[in-house]
């Protein structure tokens, strides 16, 4: 059965190893890059930056960053590299690394970056320091990752149980969590940064949309955890992912929290990074 193995993202579940998978970071980056894309040419991203895009995946960003926004290096870091590697951008350095290791340490940046990375760490708090331990003073650090809108009373329809299904499947096999997503702008201002601020982007599922080939595509390697779970069947898994393609879905899907801020030398100083 695909995707019951228990593990750390990328071990038993999301293997980069498995046949599509570069294709299905592809499909969320295509949902999503626009938006990312514009938060970071509006804080500036540009000539003379030095940047560290960490969990890269495939790479979308750290490629922008470079060809549009014109940053001077990207280092693009992630605990499998082989999607990094393929096109031989200038400027693109590809490291392979456990971002999660105690003596990780790649120096320090003017924007540190992390989309859809930490929410599957259980370690994503003490992550969440030590990545604006590695801005730059005057850099800044831009975090997003996934929020649900829908609440626990949302109407059951195939996809809303699917969908409820696939975050519990997650916790309980990779240990993604999403629950404190929206207490970034809070946790980033504990951590000494300025001009904290946050955004959501909800993208439409329409049918045929990257995001509705996106989640269906992550049910399906998650099958195995999803139906373990107990909250669906085959038959609901199969008539959701029906639903996902058809005009009357009428979902709505998770969207993205990304939030930011800025180090400053007197917060860099006043906690002692
Ligand atoms: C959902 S993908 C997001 C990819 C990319 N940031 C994007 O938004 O398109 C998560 C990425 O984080 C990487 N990753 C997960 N845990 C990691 C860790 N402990 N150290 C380094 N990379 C990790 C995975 O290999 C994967 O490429």
């Amino acid at each position: 059965m695909r995707g019951t193995g228990a593990g750390r993202y990328g071990e038993g579940m999301f293997r980069p190893e498995e046949t599509g998978e570069a294709g299905r970071i592809d499909l969320g980056a295509l949902a999503y890059d626009e938006v990312s894309a514009a938060r970071l040419a509006t804080l500036g991203a540009g000539p003379g930056w030095n940047c560290l895009d960490v969990g890269a995946g495939t790479g979308t960003l750290a490629r922008w960053l470079l060809e549009s926004a014109g940053v001077t290096t990207v280092l693009a870091v992630d605990r499998d590299t082989r999607f990094l590697t393929a096109h031989g951008t200038p400027g693109l350095s590809a490291l392979s690394a456990d971002i999660t290791a105690p003596d990780f340490d790649p120096g320090r940046f003017q924007l540190v970056h992390a989309r859809f990375v930490l929410m599957h760490l259980r370690s994503w708090r003490r992550m969440i320091a030590k990545l604006v331990s590695l801005v730059a003073p005057d850099g800044v650090l831009v975090l997003s990752d996934a929020v649900d809108l829908t609440s626990a009373a949302a109407l059951s329809t195939p996809y809303t149980t699917v969908m409820r299904a696939m975050w519990q499947a997650l916790r309980e096999t990779i240990g993604t969590d999403i629950s404190w997503v929206a207490d970034y702008p809070q946790l980033l201002h504990e951590e000494g940064l300025c001009e904290v601020a946050a955004e959501i982007h909800v993208p439409p599922l329409v049918p045929g949309s990257a995001i509705s080939r996106f989640w269906a595509d992550t049910w399906d390697r998650a099958r195995g955890a999803v139906l373990a779970t107990g909250r669906v069947d085959e038959a609901q898994l199969e008539r959701a992912v029906h639903d996902l393609s058809s005009p009357g879905c009428a979902g709505l899907s998770p969207g993205m929290l990304t939030a930011w801020g800025w180090r400053t030398e007197e917060a860099a100083r006043d906690h002692h990074f």
